[in-house]
């Protein structure tokens, strides 16, 4: 069984006078671990169909199984909590929280997760030296989040940060 399975995904964008149909019979699996580049000219789909991968969005029809669950059909609040405890996010544009440090920054997810505040530091300085921010209790890790520190190595963090979720995805 993949770990993603799209079976005959169709997305089209209702704008009441007309409809754009974004994605037609998209049919693929991705096996856990394999890596996965989706590419295409300007307005081919690459969004509509990562906003569905990321659980962000729903098919019009077909069906998208995330680890064996059919996940095409879920209300808002049970896809919040797929993308809370299953999917990992790499923006390239950071969506970091510049108020908070970046080791709140790494934490943030688990908070939704309703981890405890000391399991949740815990893994967030272990997932930051995992990636080499060795000196996680010194002001080094805590300074104000900005993408100059957090550039190189981003993705990374927000892989870790993630901790054990199943699969990532990056936009
Ligand atoms: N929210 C929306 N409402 C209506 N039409 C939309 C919406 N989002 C995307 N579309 C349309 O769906 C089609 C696919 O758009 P999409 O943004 O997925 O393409 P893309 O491959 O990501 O493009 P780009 O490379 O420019 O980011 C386009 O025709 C676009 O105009
Ligand atoms: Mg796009």
């Amino acid at each position: 069984m993949a770990l993603i399975e799209l079976d005959h995904i169709q997305k089209t964008y209702d704008l009441g006078l007309s409809k754009v149909p974004a994605l037609r019979d998209i049919h693929f699996g991705i096996e856990r671990g394999e890596f996965v580049a989706i590419v295409g000219q300007s307005g081919s789909g690459k969004s509509t169909l990562m906003n569905i991968i990321g659980c962000l969005d729903v098919p019009t029809a077909g069906s998208y199984r995330l680890s064996g669950r059919d996940v095409s059909t879920l209300s808002d609040d049970e896809l919040a909590d797929v993308r809370n405890l299953e999917i990992g996010f790499v923006f390239q544009s950071f969506q970091l929280l510049p108020r908070a440090s970046a080791l709140e920054n790494v934490e943030l997810p688990l908070i939704y997760r309703g981890v405890s505040k000391k399991e949740r530091r815990d893994r967030a300085v272990s997932a930051m030296r995992m990636v080499g921010r060795s000196s996680a209790s010194s002001t080094s890790c805590t300074r104000r989040a900005t993408p100059s520190c957090w550039s190189r190595t981003s993705p990374s963090w927000r892989r870790a940060a993630r901790g054990r979720c199943g699969w990532w995805t990056a936009w």
